[in-house]
């Protein structure tokens, strides 16, 4: 359990704290220093080497976050699962299907772009996954607050 719960938790930081970084730090700076095209490549650069480590890191917490929900919780049979455990559940699985759709939708679209040069598409790519980003990062951070101080608050 300790084991599965401490994946589960370092998989979170990786992933919440990555969109973190990226939304609230490198995003402005990118749009301070950069040019459309240098910035349209960076994110590309950017987003190439971090998907690989939110897809390990969707895995292990789905992985881990079934197991304990079954293993330890009950399951969907137990009909008194805290409402912590739904609450971030729900909202983990939605988080994931945002991912999903950046990585298979604009994302595809941002890398056709910058291939193409195609400034103009790349951009609006781009304000998608900046929106979507910015939702997945609130919706993480309001999961982890309700996972980790929720028991106390709501049974
Ligand atoms: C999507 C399916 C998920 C399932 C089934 C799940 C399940 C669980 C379970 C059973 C625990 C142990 C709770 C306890 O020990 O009281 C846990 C802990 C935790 N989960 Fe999740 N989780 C999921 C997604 C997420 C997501 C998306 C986040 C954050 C964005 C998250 C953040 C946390 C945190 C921070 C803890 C540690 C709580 C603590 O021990 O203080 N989980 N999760």
């Amino acid at each position: 359990m300790s084991i599965a719960l401490g994946l589960h938790v370092l998989s979170v930081v990786v992933w919440v704290g990555g969109m973190f970084f990226a939304y609230l730090c490198l995003r402005p700076a990118a749009v301070e220093v950069l040019e459309p095209p240098l910035r349209l490549q960076l994110w590309v650069a950017v987003f190439r080497r971090f998907f690989p480590f939110v897809w390990a890191a969707v895995i292990l917490i789905l992985g881990a976050g079934y197991w304990m929900f079954f293993a330890r919780f009950g399951g969907f049979e137990n009909p008194n699962m805290p409402l912590y455990i739904h609450i971030m559940q729900g909202l983990g699985i939605v988080m994931v299907l945002i991912f999903m759709h950046v990585f298979f939708a604009p994302y595809r679209r941002l890398r056709r772009a910058v291939e193409a040069a195609d400034w103009p598409a790349g951009g609006k790519a781009l304000a998608q996954i900046r929106m979507l980003v910015g939702l997945n990062t609130t919706i993480g951070l309001v999961v982890v607050a309700i996972a980790s101080g929720g028991r106390y608050l709501i049974h």
